[in-house]
């Protein structure tokens, strides 16, 4: 079995089960139809009030500058290996309402399901998805002239990942480490907090 493949306690989707986040990326670049179907299922999320508060800002290796504009919004230690993604994405989330300029506390949830969707269907077109809350807020909004009540939030490296055998040995041990969760019973709760329903305490035959 593939190191990385989640070992469920429970059957869920196979794609579900197979999706992770690598550091290490291949050169081949993404094809563009393949991006505009995942901006596209990010675009059919649910959200608050079908308020929508997801805004992207996308960069391509294609275009070098504007690349290199985009990584300069990272943290040095995700520029060092997100630069190797042929795509560049920064999630930037609209932290009103439109219409009543009301605090929107559902806006960084629903950026989040909108990269739900994004993940699922960058999973189905053999596409990985690194997210990163290391980004520099601050130059972004300079970098892109983003307004007010908008804010840089995350970032997203996109594409083939590589063969670790070729990566540098920090990253191919990173992406040969398998993946590790929470049991259910710590965090799915009844009764009373910390309580571990019974619901989660048996498995699935
Ligand atoms: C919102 C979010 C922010 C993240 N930020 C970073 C980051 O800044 N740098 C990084 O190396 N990984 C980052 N990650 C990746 C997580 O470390 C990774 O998803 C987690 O370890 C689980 O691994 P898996 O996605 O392979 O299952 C982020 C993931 C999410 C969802």
């Amino acid at each position: 079995m593939n190191i990385k493949q989640a070992a469920t306690d429970n059957p869920i989707l196979k794609l579900l089960a197979e999706r992770w986040s690598p550091y290490g990326f291949d050169d081949r670049p993404v094809p563009e139809a393949d991006i505009r179907s995942l901006f596209e299922a990010a675009r059919w999320a649910a959200s608050s009030y079908n308020e929508q508060p997801w805004n992207y800002l996308v960069a391509t290796k294609d275009n070098p500058q504007e690349f290199e504009r985009l990584l300069s919004c990272l943290v040095e230690t995700n520029q060092a290996w997100a630069k190797a993604a042929p795509v560049l994405v920064l999630g930037v989330v609209s932290l009103q309402f439109a219409k009543n300029k009301q605090d929107n506390r559902a806006a960084v949830h629903d950026l989040g399901l909108a990269a739900g969707n994004l993940l699922v269907e960058a999973t189905v077109r053999g596409l990985s998805v690194h997210q990163m809350i290391g980004i520099l807020p601050d130059k972004a909004r300079e970098v892109y002239h983003i307004p007010e009540h908008y804010e840089a939030w995350t970032a997203m490296a996109i594409g083939y990942k590589a063969d670790p055998a070729k990566l540098a040995d920090a990253l191919k041990e990173r992406d040969l480490a398998p993946r590790q969760r929470r049991p259910l019973g710590k965090f799915v709760f009844a009764g009373q907090w910390g309580q571990p329903s019974l619901l989660v305490l048996k498995r699935n035959a």
